[in-house]
């Protein structure tokens, strides 16, 4: 069955699998949002592919994302995939880094899901909330990520908060703790370390959670990792 899908952090990494991955059932229609414009360009051949610029950290998230979607109806799947990462020691984080991680991984998921939400009341819809292992409750932690695990841990308790609320309604949201993965902001943030997983695989598994996992689930932290215990 044909979809909308918005997936915010689409211009590169796992963001941008996904899109091609749901672009290639043709009656879906992918809404691809990052700040990145150029760099999503490359889904310019993908003609179930609309892509717009979007800045989570902006002071006008709401406003931004409410303009952008005002042409569409209903939202099927939203996926909140978006991430800023700051590996620094505690001491040396400024409040800048404190509040860039915060904005991007907790507050803008925030308000971008009361934007879709109302686009979901009536025919139900699946959210899914990227968060790390970093984030999940007894997992090995690493110096360095203070900021961004602590936002990321935003997002787990803001999925069971959501679920309880909505229960009554048919959205369901879910919060996928990713393990190790091989992208930019990997290599970026830990030079030489080598993922068990690449982009594309991981995004075949979140396609994959993001069209069926709420038959089976909501409110769900999952922990999908190859690396960390
Ligand atoms: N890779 C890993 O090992 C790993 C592990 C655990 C969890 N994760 C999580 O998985 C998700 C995808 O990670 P990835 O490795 O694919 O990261 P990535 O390569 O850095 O991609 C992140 C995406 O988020 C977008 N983004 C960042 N800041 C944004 C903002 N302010 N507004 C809108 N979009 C923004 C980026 O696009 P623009 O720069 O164009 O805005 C990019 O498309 C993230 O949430 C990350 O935290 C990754």
């Amino acid at each position: 069955m044909s979809k909308n899908i918005v997936i915010i952090g689409a211009s590169r990494g796992i963001g941008k699998e996904l899109v091609q991955l749901f672009a290639n059932n043709e009656g879906n229609h992918i809404i691809a949002l990052s700040r990145n414009v150029e760099a999503m360009s490359e889904f310019d051949h993908l003609k179930n592919v609309t892509y717009k610029a979007f800045d989570l950290s902006s002071s006008t998230v709401l406003e931004d994302l409410t303009q952008i979607l005002s042409e569409i109806k209903s939202v099927d799947i939203l996926i909140n995939n978006a991430g800023k990462l700051v590996n620094k020691p505690f001491l040396e984080l400024t409040k800048a880094d404190i509040e860039s991680c915060y904005q991007t991984n907790a507050i803008g998921v925030m308000l971008s899901t009361q934007v879709v939400v109302p686009k979901m009341l009536n025919k139900g819809g699946h959210i899914v909330n990227i968060s790390t292992m970093g984030a999940f409750q007894g997992s090995v932690k690493f110096p360095g990520l203070s900021a961004y695990s602590t936002s990321k841990a935003g997002l787990v308790s803001f999925t069971e908060l959501f679920a309880e609320e909505f229960k009554e309604t048919k959205i369901k949201m879910n919060c996928l703790c990713l393990g190790a993965v091989q992208t930019e902001m990997l290599e970026e943030a830990f030079p030489g370390f080598q993922a068990p997983l690449s982009a594309k695989s991981m995004a075949l598994y979140i396609h994959d959670f993001a069209l069926n996992g709420h038959k089976y689930m909501n409110g769900k932290i999952l922990p999908v990792s190859l690396s960390t215990p």
